[in-house]
């Protein structure tokens, strides 16, 4: 399977992929890691590990529509057959899922469907939730709205901060995301409705 994976900041799951699949236990192959910021610590990386990096700037396109058709057009060229979202912190609009039905994937700091969007964290402090986690998921063109495939549960400790319960969190994600990866690689997942199957 031939794996993108599209990261906008520090990469922290993007290495965790990488690692997986370098030790045998994702089955495909890394294609791209591609951001659509130049300065993301995700590319240095990736190009350490002698992955292809691309970069597309939203700035060099007039609208969504139009850079999600060269994120599109890029991707095929490249022959990917996973769209891996991890940190890219644009939402992608219905055209760019329907090219790739049931083939792109994020992953989210809390228990969707609870906590959405931004600041995943600090939305389960301030609400007061004693568990939060991780969530991997097929991506909509809502946000964080698409079938869920696994979650991670970790506890919310009494004097926890944003930071400690990110990290927390974090942890979390740089298990569940490559075993997803590795689970899809190998066929097992499948999707019908909003219910994910797996083998
Ligand atoms: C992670 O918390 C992920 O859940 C969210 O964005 C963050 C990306 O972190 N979607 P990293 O760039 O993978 O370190």
């Amino acid at each position: 399977m031939k794996i993108a994976i599209l990261a906008s900041g520090r990469g922290s799951n993007m290495q965790a992929i990488v690692r997986a699949q370098q030790s045998g236990k994702i089955k495909g192959e890394i294609i791209c890691v591609l951001s659509d910021k130049p300065t993301a610590a995700a590319l240095d990386f990736a190009r350490e590990q002698g992955i292809h990096t691309e970069v597309l700037m939203a700035a060099d396109y007039e609208n969504r529509a139009a850079y999600d058709k060269a994120l599109v057009a890029r991707l095929k060229e490249l022959g990917a057959e996973l769209v891996v979202l991890a940190g890219f912190m644009r939402l992608l609009s219905a055209d760019f899922i329907d090219a790739f039905p049931e083939r792109v994937i994020n992953i989210h700091p809390a228990l969707l469907p609870a906590f959405p969007g931004l600041h995943a964290q600090r939305q389960a402090l301030e609400y007061g939730v004693k568990v939060s986690g991780c969530t991997v998921h097929f991506v909509d063109s809502g946000m964080d709205s698409g079938a869920i495939i696994a979650q991670a549960v970790v506890p919310v400790l009494p004097d926890d901060t944003e930071d400690s319960l990110a990290a927390r969190i974090l942890e979390q994600e740089h298990q569940l995301y490559p075993r997803v990866i590795a689970d899809f690689a190998d066929g097992k997942i499948s999707l019908k409705g909003r219910t994910v199957y797996k083998d």
